[in-house]
């Protein structure tokens, strides 16, 4: 075996981490002369098909860090790219809910984006790809699309290839938003990326400044959006929370993470008789506060009926354009004096937040975890996306060490 300048460096780390006590990093199994030369990825080479390909892991540069990735889960996004390809990245290695173990680092990587330290054999997620200004959202760069906001799992193909976390190794270059979440569990850190979108939904509806301690609180939609809606509310001390969906499955399952009563709009002839339904499973009154989240026009038009005079409003559940929604302005709006803001993904502040609030909702009992409820290996990608499009389960992940 040839020796280079670049095991030696972490042999010498691995003999230090020992020395250190650092039970993490098992002898020998993270110096540079365990990584092999190639990774497969899984590449969307045409609409709804995965191809698994395998490319050279490239040399490192002093700022990049090469990671072995773990698990990395499914989002709407990634179905719409597998389904139509509407941000046209074909061919691409999608996979942006991922997190993995660090394998290999240049030299200059010292600390992650937060400031914590960084070594061999440390869990890491990746955020957005620009960190000067730790409260810009995608929306605030004016991009059209996700396409180009680059996040990795979502970057036009290029001579690395290592762009997404649906692959055995993920090359995060110099300059990347990187964090270190060593004290999560795999699951937990799949869940990162979902959990980011509610702690920005859940700041801007602080904005309002009608989101309050006992508040009344209706989550409309209950997918994985909504439930952990209602679990991030639990971690800030409001239980008064009313979920709405039509799924009486999805409805149990509110309740386990933290919604005290449920309405399925289904039982319900009309708007008005179902926010009667409403104002029933608060006591006889209406919602301080309500958040949208179904991508359903009709949920939109609906959810103003369940808020009273003066509450306010997140609308959240229109990631994608989902067509035109019918509302009454004198009497949704402007009479009632409703407050509302819309909420799109999350800044890298709220993806910090998103880590002590995943470690608060398991303190407190919160079933985070079970969102996940599918898992595929790397060469199974095909049918787990398939399971997500026929809407089977919540989340459902891509695992390699199935
Ligand atoms: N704002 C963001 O940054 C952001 C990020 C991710 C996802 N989203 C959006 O959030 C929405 C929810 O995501 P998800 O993954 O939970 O989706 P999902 O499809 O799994 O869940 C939506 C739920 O809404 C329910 N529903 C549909 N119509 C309803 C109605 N009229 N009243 C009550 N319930 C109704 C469905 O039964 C379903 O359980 C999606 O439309 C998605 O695009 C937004
Ligand atoms: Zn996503």
């Amino acid at each position: 075996m040839e020796t280079n300048s670049i095991n030696i460096e972490d042999i010498v780390k691995q003999v230090l981490s020992e020395m250190t006590g650092d039970k993490k990093v098992p002898a020998g199994s993270k110096t540079a002369g365990d990584i092999p030369k190639t990774a497969r990825v899984a590449m969307l080479t045409k609409l709804e098909h995965f191809d698994i390909r395998e490319y050279p892991i490239p040399e490192l540069g002093e700022e990049d860090i090469l990671v072995k990735v773990e698990g990395c889960g499914i989002c709407g996004t990634d179905a719409h790219e597998f389904k139509r390809d509407p941000f046209a990245l074909i061919p691409v290695v999608l996979g942006h809910e991922g997190t993995g173990e660090i394998v290999k680092m240049g030299s200059k990587v010292k600390k992650d984006s937060a400031g914590k330290p960084l070594k061999v054999g440390d869990k890491v997620v990746t955020c957005m790809i620009f960190k000067d200004n730790p409260d810009i959202t995608m929306f605030d760069l004016n991009k059209q699309n996700v396409g180009g906001a680059d996040v990795y799992g979502l970057l036009p193909d290029d001579d690395v290839h290592l762009n997404g976390w649906f692959s055995d190794y993920i090359l995060i270059r110099g300059g990347s938003t990187v964090f270190n979440v060593s004290d999560l569990d795999l699951d937990s850190r799949i869940l990162i990326e979902p959990c980011a979108v509610l702690i920005h939904a859940v700041e801007r509806a602080k904005t309002t400044g009608i989101l309050r301690f006992n508040s009344r609180v209706v989550v409309q939609g209950c997918g994985p959006i909504g439930l952990i809606c209602i679990a991030v509310l639990r971690t800030m001390g409001i239980e008064n929370i009313v979920a709405v969906d039509g799924e009486e499955k999805r409805l149990a399952f509110a309740k386990e993470m933290g919604a005290e009563t449920t309405v399925n709009f289904k039982n319900y002839k009309g708007v008005e008789e179902l926010a009667e339904g409403v104002k029933e499973a608060f006591s006889g009154y209406l919602a301080d506060f309500a958040f949208q989240c179904t991508g359903s026009p009709a949920g939109h038009s609906n959810i103003y009926k369940f808020i009273r005079n003066g509450g306010g409003l997140c609308e959240l559940g229109f990631f994608i354009n989902g067509g035109n929604a019918t509302i009454n302005p004198h009497f949704d709006i402007c009479s009632k004096e409703i407050t509302t803001v819309g909420s799109w993904v999350y800044t890298l502040r709220d993806y910090a937040t998103t880590f002590d609030f995943i470690k608060r909702a398991k303190g407190i009992g919160l079933p985070l975890n079970k969102l996940i409820t599918h898992k595929y290996s790397l060469e199974q990608i095909n049918e787990g996306f398939a399971t997500n499009l026929k809407m089977e389960g919540l989340k459902i992940a891509v695992v390699n060490s199935l």
